[in-house]
């Protein structure tokens, strides 16, 4: 197809474009626009995508965002396993009406794409969560809304109009508060539980690491905590436990007294500690028990937990958040109870009891696991080793989907994810037999570029190339493309 702004297939004010698929309409939008000399201010070119984020990122929040585990050989390989699947152009089928539309839990969806729950996106822009599940509306794209998520969900309902959403479960060391997220989650119009599994301990983040840098013991990613009756619950018990009151000021804001009761239960027993870690957790952490240095850094920090302390206290004000001791125990009650290492296959039923909803478990990556979730009555497998950033040297998640695919044969939906960056990615995975197929990092490297319209581009473009090459292979329909589209290199 011609591309250029003298070729008139791309022709400017071309009236038809509108009508002839999201790829005509977004080449049209782009290519109208550079004639008047503008360039998309979201790259669209992947690698660009991500340089352009790392400049408008802090440092800190660009580490966050785009590392991974170790060496980060996960990420990279996540990346290396497309590269060994080539699509066959198949010409002269009329593939001029194209559908991307599929069945996923019980509707049917304009695209076969989903947004990844990503935490903590505060960091890169405020307002985060509301716009990122907005631009996904706009697209008819299901958003999974974290639960390391910067917004209370029931805000995200409010504000974001009707998006189809998703919430994901980190399977936290209180059941009680398990139960009360799902029930949160069911009442503010989620569509299915994603219980996240491959995040009991924290992983590795060499980049995290080095700036020594972790949101969560900022007291970031953690309003779907603070907002939590059950948690502020657990937060009011642990300061009282450490003062003997709950309105004590045993410790401020900043932590830089000693830091009492990290170890200690919370007085209803229902808290495990969570020996462990995760996406945010406390032995990774220097929380606890160190004494923190006072600094001017240490001051800013404590500003930032009392800031989003509010939900605890009650109080906007920030002098009485920095006083009172229930924003830093929130942060500690979290690091707490965040994720429990000790969860094992029996205890999956009792979400059965927490929520109607259906339940998909993300983080499968051995087949023995995707048959066992069916065993278990899983309502959906989400195939992910979480874009490379739990373990080192890990296996490539396309790599072992063509296998789980087989052996879940059609029972339940499967949703994949690590690595996708653009629509012939997308392709490739649905050829494959994913029934879905989400997106990570390059939403949140929009977000930080240009915000809501910035995720809606990102999303758009994936789209677009995944029209045109659904189009270019001789399909018209995505229930057409299998194996048969794909030549293994
Ligand atoms: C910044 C960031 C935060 C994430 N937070 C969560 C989370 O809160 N819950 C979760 O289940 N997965 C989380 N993930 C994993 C994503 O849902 C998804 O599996 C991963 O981004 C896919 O890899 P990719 O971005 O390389 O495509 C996070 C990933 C990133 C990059």
């Amino acid at each position: 197809m011609a591309q250029t702004s003298s070729g008139g297939s791309v022709a400017p004010q071309d009236p038809a474009a509108a009508a002839r698929g999201v790829s005509r309409r977004t080449q049209s939008e782009i290519y109208r626009a550079g004639i008047s000399g503008t360039r998309p201010r979201v790259p669209v070119d992947a690698d660009a995508l991500e340089a352009a984020a790392r400049k408008a990122l802090s440092a800190e929040a660009f580490a966050y965002i785009a590392g991974g585990a170790g060496a980060e050989r996960t990420v990279a390989a996540n990346r290396a396993a497309f590269g060994r699947w080539q699509v066959w152009p198949r010409p002269l089928r009329d593939v001029s009406a194209r559908d991307l539309s599929i069945d996923f839990l019980g509707a049917r969806r304009p695209t076969p794409l989903l947004l990844a729950p990503l935490g903590v996106m505060e960091l890169a822009r405020a307002g985060a969560d509301v716009a990122v599940a907005r631009a996904a509306a706009s697209l008819g794209v299901p958003y999974t809304l974290s639960n390391q998520a910067s917004t209370p969900m029931e805000e995200v309902a409010r504000d974001a109009g009707r998006t189809p959403r998703l919430f994901q479960l980190y399977w936290s060391a209180s059941d009680e508060l398990n139960a009360s997220l799902l029930r949160r989650a069911e009442a503010s119009g989620c569509e299915a539980i994603v219980v996240t599994l491959d995040t009991h301990l924290l992983g590795w983040r060499t980049r995290d690491l080095d700036l020594a840098y972790l949101p969560f013991t900022r007291g970031l990613g953690i309003a779907q905590y603070t907002s939590d009756p059950v948690f502020q619950q657990l937060v009011r018990e642990r300061v009282r436990a450490s003062t003997g009151s709950a309105t004590g000021s045993a410790r401020s804001a900043t932590g830089s007294e000693r830091s009492a009761t990290g170890s200690e239960r919370s007085a209803t027993g229902s808290a495990r500690s969570a020996a462990g870690g995760d996406e945010n957790s406390a032995s990774a952490v220097p929380a606890a028990e160190a004494p923190v240095r006072l600094t001017a850094k240490t001051i800013a920090a404590g500003v930032q937990i009392a800031r989003r302390g509010a939900a605890v206290t009650g109080s906007r004000s920030v002098r009485d958040n920095l006083r009172s001791p229930l924003p830093r125990a929130a942060v500690e009650t979290f690091l707490d109870v965040f994720s429990t290492p000790a969860l094992t296959w029996d205890d999956l039923a009792k979400a059965r009891q927490w929520t109607s909803l259906p339940i998909l478990l993300k983080g499968i990556v051995h087949p023995d696991d995707a048959i066992r979730a069916l065993d278990a009555g899983i309502d959906g497998i989400w195939i992910s080793n979480h874009g490379g950033r739990q373990i080192d040297q890990s296996v490539p998640t396309l790599d072992v989907l063509p296998t789980i695919a087989d052996r879940v044969a059609g029972r339940v939906p499967i949703v994949f994810d690590s690595g996708v960056r653009q629509g012939s990615d997308v392709f490739i995975a649905l050829a494959l037999g994913a029934t879905a197929v989400a997106l990570g990092r390059p939403y949140a490297y929009g977000l930080g570029i240009a915000g809501e319209e910035g995720v809606r581009e990102v999303v758009r473009n994936v789209l677009a190339e995944l029209d045109i090459t659904v189009g270019l292979s001789g399909h018209t329909s995505l229930a057409e493309v299998g194996r048969e589209a794909l030549r293994q290199v």
